[in-house]
C-alpha cells in the first residue's frame, strides 16, 4: 500500500491524510477482492522498518489500525472475511495486540476471503525466526540438520497454511519488495502500478489480475506445449 505520503504531499496535505485515504482504499480493495472471489489478500500495513519513522507518524498509523479494527471488524465478519495477522506481536502496544487477536478469533470460522494483515512484519525477521526454531529442534535432538528442507522451513513461517501469493501488487511506481514475503514470493508474479495507494480502486485490482493472467508461469520448467 505504497504512496500515501506522496499522495498527500502532492495535494499540500499532511501525511496522515494520505494514510486516512489509504484506509479507504483498503476498504474498497477488500470489498472488490471478496466480490472477485479472491481467496487470500495480504496487505503490507506496517513493516519492521517503519519504526524508523517520526514518532507522530507512528502514532497516527497505530491510531488508524485501532480505528480500522474497531470500526470495520463487524462488517468484515458479516462479509464472511477471515482476518489473519502476520508479523511480530511482542513489541506492540498491548491494546493493539489484543485487537489483532480479537479480529482473528471473531473471524476464525469464516470461509470467504482471508485478509492477511502484515503488521510489524519483516520477511527477513520471519525467515530468521523460522531458522531459529529449526536450530532449537536440532539442538534438542528432535530433528537432524540434514532433514531440513525448504518445506520444513516454510512450515515454521508465521502462517504456513496460507498459500504463496500468485501475484504481488505494489503501488506508487516503486519496483522492489522491501522485505515483504521474500520466501513466499519465489514464484509470484510482480505487478507494479504507477499510482499512489489512496487512488487504488477495483478497476486497478482487476487490471492487475488481468496482467497476471497474461503472464506465463513456468516455475522453473519449460513453457507449456501447445498441440502435440
Ligand atoms: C505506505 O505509504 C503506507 C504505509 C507505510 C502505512 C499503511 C498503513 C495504513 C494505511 C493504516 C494502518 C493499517 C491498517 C490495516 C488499517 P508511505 O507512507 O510509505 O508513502 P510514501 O512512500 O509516499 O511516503
Amino acid at each position: 500500500m505504497d504512496g500515501n505520503g506522496r499522495w498527500a504531499a502532492a495535494r499540500g496535505l499532511p501525511r496522515v491524510e494520505g494514510h486516512r485515504r489509504g484506509v479507504e482504499a483498503l476498504r474498497r480493495t477488500v470489498r472488490a477482492a471478496g466480490d472477485l472471489g479472491i481467496g487470500f489478500l495480504t496487505i503490507f500495513s506496517f513493516s519492521s522498518e517503519n519504526w524508523s519513522r517520526p514518532p507522530g507518524e507512528i502514532r497516527d498509523l497505530m491510531g488508524l489500525l485501532r480505528r480500522f479494527i474497531r470500526n470495520d471488524l463487524a462488517d468484515l465478519h458479516k462479509s464472511n472475511v477471515r482476518v489473519r495477522v502476520i508479523g511480530e506481536r511482542d513489541n506492540l502496544a498491548r491494546d493493539i495486540a489484543l485487537l489483532l487477536q480479537e479480529a482473528e478469533e471473531l473471524t476464525r470460522d469464516n470461509d470467504g476471503l482471508t485478509l492477511v494483515v502484515a503488521f510489524n512484519y519483516g520477511s527477513r525477521q520471519e525467515i530468521a525466526q523460522a531458522a531459529r526454531r529449526l536450530a532449537i529442534e536440532v539442538a534438542e535432538g528432535r530433528l537432524s540438520a540434514d532433514e531440513i528442507t525448504p518445506d520444513l522451513l516454510a512450515g515454521r513461517l508465521h502462517a504456513p497454511d496460507i498459500p504463496d501469493p500468485d501475484v504481488i501488487i505494489r503501488t506508487s511506481g516503486e519496483q522492489r519488495l522491501s522485505n515483504f514475503l521474500l520466501w513466499q514470493a519465489a514464484y509470484s508474479e510482480l505487478v507494479f502500478v504507477p499510482i499512489n495507494w489512496p487512488d487504488f480502486d477495483r478497476a486497478m485490482l482487476e487490471g492487475a489480475i488481468a496482467e497476471y493472467h497474461r503472464r506465463e508461469r513456468r516455475f522453473g520448467g519449460l513453457a507449456a506445449q501447445t498441440g502435440s
